[in-house]
């Protein structure tokens, strides 16, 4: 029988995972909620589901057996906990939340539910990627060196807003700290600077890129950031990011560990030293993130990056940012996550 699937949040990225699930023949898109109508109601037609303004009537009148929620950063909470409490198993696009009371109170629920759940870090799920954690698993790893620059200010409304996008670190620089755990394990502290270099009124001749915006009266997030981080191991890594207007996305990392220096550019990576290769990701490689969570909750197995594995990522950015209001001082993971 086929999985019982509702959408939760049908705005920018639902479109990807939307697309990827209407592949699949073992499952039922069956519900799509979204707090503007007109937006589920144009999926419940394409898709041919039900249309839903709230997702506590989604998942009373439905009864999916999981939910994938494409909500924006500051709107998670409720609607993960209305779905643990009635055994509804979820995927949720990274960021878990914009703060750690939200992310810690919604762990704890989850783990009492036992229900499956999957956080959006695809990267993760590419072949390259999982090879690289293959080779490193067996090496001390000296350095991970991650950055990610955008060359622009993404479209939606709550981006440039701390305390609804959370920041460019939590938002966005999540994949790159996310993907350092993964490679690399715990983060122990972690030390923080931002800045702010323009002042993001309309620039003169500047044309943005696809999805970007030429300026932002409402601008009140840090445009550029840089922290180092501590990993438990001994391991030391940098983080890079800013989105001041230039030409190209660049988003990526090396990796020093013995006897090997592991470069990965997006989902792609090349190594040298005792081992030399390269690898790319598959072409669609984002899709498996969300199919490995059928598969999972279809088999009734835990998956690769449960809800756990997104709040200590969370913490990570977090632990960045309260790196700043400390004047720079490191900040202990373990202050933030349980
Ligand atoms: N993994 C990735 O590569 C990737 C890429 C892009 C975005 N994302 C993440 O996906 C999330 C959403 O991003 P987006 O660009 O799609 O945003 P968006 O603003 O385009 O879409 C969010 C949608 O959620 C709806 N919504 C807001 N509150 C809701 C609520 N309480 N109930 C139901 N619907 C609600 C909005 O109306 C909107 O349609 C963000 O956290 C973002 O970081 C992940």
């Amino acid at each position: 029988m086929a999985l019982k699937v509702g959408f939760i949040g049908v705005g920018g990225i639902a479109r990807r995972h939307l697309e990827n699930a209407r592949k699949r023949e073992d499952i039922a898109m069956v519900a799509f909620c979204d707090v503007v109508p007109e937006r589920a109601r144009k999926c419940a037609e394409e898709f041919n589901g039900n249309a839903y303004e709230n997702f506590v009537e989604l998942y009373d009148k439905e009864k999916p057996d999981a939910v994938i929620i494409c909500t924006p950063p500051f709107a998670h909470g409720d609607i993960e906990e209305e779905a643990a409490r009635r055994g509804i198993h979820f995927f949720v696009e990274k960021p878990v939340a914009v703060n750690m009371e939200t992310a810690n109170r919604i762990a704890r629920i989850v783990e009492e539910a036992g229900i499956i759940t999957q956080v959006g870090y695809m990267y993760r799920t590419s072949e390259a990627i999982k090879k690289v954690r293959e080779l490193l698993s067996t090496r001390a790893i000296a350095m991970v060196q991650a950055h990610y620059y955008m060359p622009g200010l993404p479209s939606p409304g709550w981006w440039p807003k701390m305390e609804l996008g959370g920041g460019q670190l939590v938002e966005q620089a999540t994949h790159m700290l996310d993907l350092g755990r993964f490679l690399a394990g715990e983060v122990a502290a972690v030390t923080g600077r931002t800045a702010r270099v323009r002042d993001w009124t309309p620039p003169a001749g500047y044309q943005p890129g696809p999805g970007l915006l030429k300026y932002s009266d409402s601008f009140e997030i840090p445009d550029t950031t840089a922290l180092v981080l501590q990993y438990e191991s001994g391991a030391l890594g940098t983080l890079s990011c800013s989105l001041v207007p230039q030409k190209s996305w660049d988003v990526g990392f090396k990796v020093v560990a013995d006897g090997l220096l592991v470069t990965i550019e997006g989902a792609n990576a090349r190594w040298v030293g005792d081992e030399e290769g390269e690898m790319k990701a598959g072409p669609n490689y984002p899709a498996y993130v969300l199919y490995e969570f059928f598969d999972a909750v279809m088999a009734g197995k835990k998956t690769d990056i449960p809800y756990a594995e997104g709040v200590r990522s969370l913490a990570v950015s977090l632990a960045g940012y309260e790196s700043v209001k400390r004047g720079g001082a490191p900040v202990a993971l373990s202050e933030l996550v349980g």
